[in-house]
């Protein structure tokens, strides 16, 4: 397949090509003019121009692609969420997902299957109830931004694509994402639970969010949003146990919730406090099979690779 790519320099994006370029599929890049060049001169991919602050896109050079898979997006957790940062979540997501959508739209050939990322942050803070694709969308800013962002990816289907929007829960990986960050305290021996503790929290190791990236580019029987997350999400104070057991280290200290609302503002309630157990309905009824949906082994694992 020739396969365009956003968000190509990121955590995501840099584990995806690989994989695609080992599948030899053809990679064609969407660079902004702030996109890292490193990386693009290890890999084999072609490259399509996107500035979706001036609102310019190569045309020429993205013609006859089979898919998108459209992953940009300014970092979440990249710092404390300002008015100005917040507005910066909302316009790399909102605006540019409209601006490329329209761009595609206007291509001769657009790709015929758009796979782009959303995330669990679109349910809010639940509690105890199980989330499936069916469940409502949340209060906070986090929920609004992944409605609107998937409304703009939806477009899609305007021109004939096949949409699906993957709901990614807690990307698990060594190199990157949340882990190193929760490892951390561990690793200095002031490791504990988040808040409660009671929390639920939905996962999936980077290989898996790789598979099924893979798999919604393949499967016809698969649109619109999509949980990915593996069946197994865990309290945090389990989640904690197996990270603590695994580094070899205790998990002695507890972190209260008002420390981390003082620390990260209104990211600790968005990102490392709310109880979301969501469950990957749609992936399971497609077919999707998973790769790793042990937390304790995918930990291990993730450790294994890194050592
Ligand atoms: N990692 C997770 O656990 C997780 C969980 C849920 C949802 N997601 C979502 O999945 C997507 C990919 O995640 P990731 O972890 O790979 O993110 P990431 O490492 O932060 O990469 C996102 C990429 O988006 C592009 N980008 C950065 N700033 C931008 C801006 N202002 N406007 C447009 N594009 C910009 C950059 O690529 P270029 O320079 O190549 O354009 C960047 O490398 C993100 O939208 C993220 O919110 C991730």
């Amino acid at each position: 397949m020739r396969i365009l790519v956003s968000g190509s320099t990121g955590f995501l994006g840099t584990s995806l090509i690989d994989t695609l370029e080992r599948e030899s599929h053809a990679i064609v890049r969407l660079v902004r003019p702030e996109s890292v060049q490193r990386k693009a001169n290890t890999t084999r991919a072609q490259a399509v121009r996107w500035d979706p602050v001036a609102g310019q896109f190569d045309a020429t050079a993205a013609e006859r692609a089979d898919a998108l898979v459209h992953l940009a997006g300014a970092s979440i957790s990249g710092g404390r969420w300002s008015v100005s940062r917040k507005n910066l979540l909302r316009t790399s997501r909102i605006e540019a997902t409209r601006h490329l959508i329209g761009a595609l739209s206007r291509l001769r050939y657009p790709p015929r299957v758009i796979v782009a990322s959303s995330g669990i942050g679109y349910y809010g803070d639940r509690g105890e109830e199980i989330l499936t694709e069916e469940s409502s969308s949340g209060g906070d800013f986090l929920s609004a931004l992944c409605r609107e962002w998937e409304a703009e990816t939806a477009r899609g289907a305007e021109f004939g694509a096949r949409v699906v929007m993957l709901r990614f829960g807690i990307v698990l990986a060594a190199h990157g994402g949340a882990l190193p960050l929760m490892a951390l305290p561990f690793k200095l021996g002031a490791g504990g639970r988040l808040g409660s503790g009671r929390q639920w929290m939905s996962w999936l190791t980077i290989g898996e969010a790789v598979g099924m990236i893979r798999f919604a580019l393949a499967n016809p029987g698969l649109a619109g949003p999509a949980n990915a997350v593996t069946p197994n999400p865990v309290r945090n104070a389990d989640f904690t146990r197996i990270l603590a057991k695994t580094l070899h280290r205790p998990a002695l200290f507890p972190v209260p919730a008002f420390a981390l609302r003082l620390a990260l503002g209104e990211m600790a309630d968005a990102l490392l406090l709310p109880s979301q157990r969501v469950m990957p309905s749609k992936l399971e009824q497609t077919g999707y099979q998973f790769i790793q949906p042990d937390l304790a082994m995918a930990i291990a694992e993730v450790f294994r690779k890194q050592a």
